[in-house]
């Protein structure tokens, strides 16, 4: 079930399937590199189709979660305008490839991404790590709580799922930083996935357990990511906080600059992406939701969640893209 806040003002609802054409074009430009070994090129093609898709759209957008800061990066960055101006003023976060080593490995979970919603209401999150806690759908509001230990969450998420804490499966980003969260939920008993990339998938992915194998999501990855996969959940359904880390004063004053004037705080899925969210996810590498690109005989398919928070719409749609036109690729 989707979540709604407050009184939303909501976005024109063509857009949402607007967002699927983005991703997609997206996923196929990432596709055509997948396994090639080169995590640049490929995030480049994604970068490159996401741009000119999205400069087709009738939005007046401002990227607030991109692929870095201006100097850093020439297209997508943050603050750049995108759209043809023709419309309603939008945020937009994206992530034209995430997971670019899975994507370069051609092993599973790579996602063309991108969510939406009106001017001001996602938030502006410095490229900084931020420590996660997500759940799907079903629980009671305030189960999760990132301050307590991952025994206390685990137990909370067994109890109310009606099962052991051992039968329970956390996803957790394999990084040395993790060692001691690894060894404290394989000391409840409870499995762990590890992945080595594409947390915005890992969030994801509790919202589905039965499909997944995976009921809650643990750790710390990127901000940029945290905001991507809360404006997902929010669509969805589920709980999520984050917490940026903010661990240098350099961190704290970039992080006061975009706006953030407690850089302890620990923010909710509903304080990181407000009111009327739209969030289409493209799979590029085949995944446990999501099914890569296919280059076939008779055109290219591409798998893709589009959702939308107000309505709570959540599309599946697996599409084939035919003849000359803009995915072909280029000579
Ligand atoms: P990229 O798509 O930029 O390669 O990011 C992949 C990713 O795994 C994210 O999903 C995750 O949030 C972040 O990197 C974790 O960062 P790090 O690799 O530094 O631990």
């Amino acid at each position: 079930m989707a979540t709604t806040t407050g009184s939303e003002k909501q976005l024109d609802r063509i857009l949402t399937l607007e967002l699927a054409r983005v991703s997609e074009a997206a996923a196929v430009a990432a596709a055509r590199l997948r396994g090639h070994g080169d995590e640049k090129m490929a995030d480049q093609a994604a970068v490159d189709a996401m741009r000119t898709e999205l400069n087709r759209l009738p939005i007046d957008g401002r990227i607030v979660i991109g692929e870095g800061e201006r100097d850093e990066a020439p297209m997508l960055y943050i603050g750049e305008e995108v759209g043809n101006k023709k419309g309603s003023a939008v945020d937009i976060a994206l992530d034209p490839l995430e997971g670019t080593t899975i994507c370069a490995k051609n092993q599973p979970n790579s996602l063309a991404v991108i969510a939406m919603a009106e001017r001001g209401n996602l938030l502006y999150a410095p490229d900084v790590y931020m420590d996660k806690i997500a759940i799907g759908p079903g629980y009671s509001a305030g189960l999760i709580d990132i301050d307590a230990p991952a025994e206390e969450n685990l137990k909370r998420v067994a109890k109310e799922k009606g099962v052991k804490v051992s039968d329970l499966t956390a996803c957790i980003m394999d990084r040395p930083r993790h060692a001691r969260l690894i060894e404290e939920v394989r000391a409840t008993g409870a499995a762990i996935r590890l992945i080595g990339d594409g947390d915005v998938a890992g969030v994801i992915h509790t919202t589905d357990p039965d499909q997944t194998g995976i009921d809650i999501y643990i750790g710390i990855g990127g901000a940029p990511e945290g905001v991507l996969a809360a404006a997902a959940l929010r669509c969805i359904g589920g709980q999520m906080q984050g917490r940026l880390i903010l661990d240098t004063p350099e961190k704290i004053e970039r992080a006061a600059k975009m706006g953030v004037s407690d850089p302890k705080k620990a923010y909710t899925m509903e304080e990181m992406a407000k009111g009327d969210v739209i969030f289409a996810a493209t799979g590029v590498t085949d995944g446990n939701m999501l099914s890569g690109v296919r280059f076939g005989r008779n055109g290219i398919t591409t798998h893709t969640l589009v959702m939308r928070s107000s309505s709570g719409t959540i599309r599946e749609i697996r599409a084939t893209h035919q003849g000359e036109h803009k995915f072909d690729k280029p000579a």
